[in-house]
């Protein structure tokens, strides 16, 4: 099949590719054209394992090729596939500018039968105005789906290439046709539904794994208290297949482009029917308080902060991305900072991404984990990346002033602590 995607942020990008690897003709559009002639001669703007590899092999095959020119790319296509960013606004709901001009645009330049698919993340309702803005201006008939994205960055390729499921919400069966065609080789698992439908199972499922992020957290908290362990809790918990083992992870919270997001917008959704969505709030208020149980525990080890140098493993809001949104990392590193503490940070890819998003001096970047570490009062571990594992604590005690060790991601095992003389503290074990 022939296929436009619009946006070449991670959903665009990551689809784009992977709908070339089964052999569609993929023309990916965007606007910036810098970005359009880097992607042209294979260079990846996004840290995601697996895709350079990915592109380069459907650039070279002659499938997948990138544009700045959509009405070219629209007009050569059967299928429109719109993935532009839907950031959010200072008060939480979802900034649709960029979808609207999109739609414009695309109604402007079809000349001939389409289906057009939404694949951003937008507030419930949000679909229908696209179709409809997209009526306006087209002079064609077209058929109109949402399809949602449920990949996670660091495992996007392949969450793409093995879906637990595919959403199509639509009211047009040739559409859903279409649709289904190009996603059989997928999954078994596509689910024919209402565009409302579609829309809500998107942020119900990012709101319900935030919930159980939040749940753990708080239990993690409890166990603290009351000398449990949440990993023995978690797995217990998970083999309950009506709960499920995964998303219990104990840690400093949720960040990332999504959740956080996501979150909010529900929230404001809600709120838009009149409907207080008190749940998802304490999800949100839980998150928010759970990356500052760091701050306190390094201070019922130091006592008062200031001037004390405070190491910091991680800046990216999780392992395997260079992706620092709402990472728990800005909070923590803040607090640190008005209390007058010296952060010396490291992280293998992120720590550029960091640095021009937060917008406080005062942070020593280090060029390793070892010189982050070295003469530190303690260290904070806020992201698992695998390397940090490697390093044995023993050689992490060498290089600190005093051996204090905040975990924030369960990432050392009791066994690991063997023979040093760490005051360590972890989350809810
Ligand atoms: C999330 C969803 O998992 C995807 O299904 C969805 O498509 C995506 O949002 C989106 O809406 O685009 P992502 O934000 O890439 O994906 O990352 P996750 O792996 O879900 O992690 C999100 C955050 O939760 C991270 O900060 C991670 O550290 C944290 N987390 C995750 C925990 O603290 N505990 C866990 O058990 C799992």
């Amino acid at each position: 099949m022939k296929l436009a995607v619009i946006g070449t942020g991670y959903v665009g990008l990551v689809s784009g590719v992977c709908f070339a690897e089964l052999g569609n003709e993929v023309i990916c559009v965007d606007n910036v054209k810098a970005k359009i002639e880097r992607l042209n001669n294979g260079e990846v703007p996004i840290y995601e394992p697996g895709l350079k590899e990915l592109m380069t092999r459907n650039i070279e095959a002659g499938r997948l090729a990138f544009t700045s020119d959509l009405a070219a790319a629209v007009n050569r296509s059967e299928i429109i596939i719109i993935a532009v960013g839907t950031p959010s606004l200072p008060n939480g709901e979802a900034n649709l500018s960029f979808i609207e001009k999109v739609a414009e645009e695309i109604g402007q330049e079809i000349h001939d039968y389409k289906v057009i698919v939404v694949k951003s993340t937008v507030p419930v309702g949000t679909n229908e105005k696209v179709a409809a803005i997209i009526e306006q201006h087209a002079s064609v008939p077209f058929d109109f789906a949402s399809v949602p994205e449920f990949l996670r960055e660091g495992t996007a390729v392949s969450d793409t290439l093995k879906p637990d499921r595919i959403i199509i919400g639509t009211e047009s069966e040739k559409a859903a046709q279409t649709l289904q065609e190009l996603h059989s080789p997928l999954t078994e698992r596509i689910i024919i539904t209402d565009v409302r439908s579609a829309e809500m199972i998107k942020y119900a499922s990012n709101a319900f794994l935030a919930t159980k992020i939040s749940f753990i957290n708080e239990i993690a908290n409890i166990c603290e208290k009351v000398g449990a362990n949440v990993e023995e809790v978690a797995g217990g918990m998970g083999l309950d297949h009506r709960i499920g083992s995964s998303f219990l992870r104990a840690g400093i919270g949720y960040g990332g482009s999504c959740f956080p997001k996501d979150t909010q917008a529900l929230i404001q959704i809600a709120g838009h029917v009149n409907y207080d969505f008190k749940l998802l709030k304490s999800v949100v208020e839980v998150n928010r308080d759970q990356r500052f149980n760091v701050i306190h525990k390094l201070e019922s080890i130091l006592g008062e902060l200031e001037g004390k140098t405070i190491a910091i493993w991680g800046l990216a809001f999780k392992p395997e991305t260079d992706d620092v949104r709402d990472a728990p990392a800005f909070e923590i590193i803040s607090a640190l900072l008005d209390k007058g503490a010296v952060v010396k940070a490291y992280d293998p890819i992120a720590a550029h991404n960091f640095n021009q998003s937060f917008c406080r001096s005062g942070i020593v970047y280090c060029e390793s984990a070892e010189e982050a570490a070295l003469h530190a009062d303690a260290l904070c571990l806020l992201t698992e990346w695998k390397q940090f594992k490697q390093i044995s604590l023993q050689e992490i005690q060498k290089w600190l002033r005093s051996p204090n060790l905040i975990d924030g991601r369960n990432m050392y095992s009791e066994e690991q602590l063997v023979g040093t003389d760490f005051v360590y503290y972890s989350v809810g074990r």
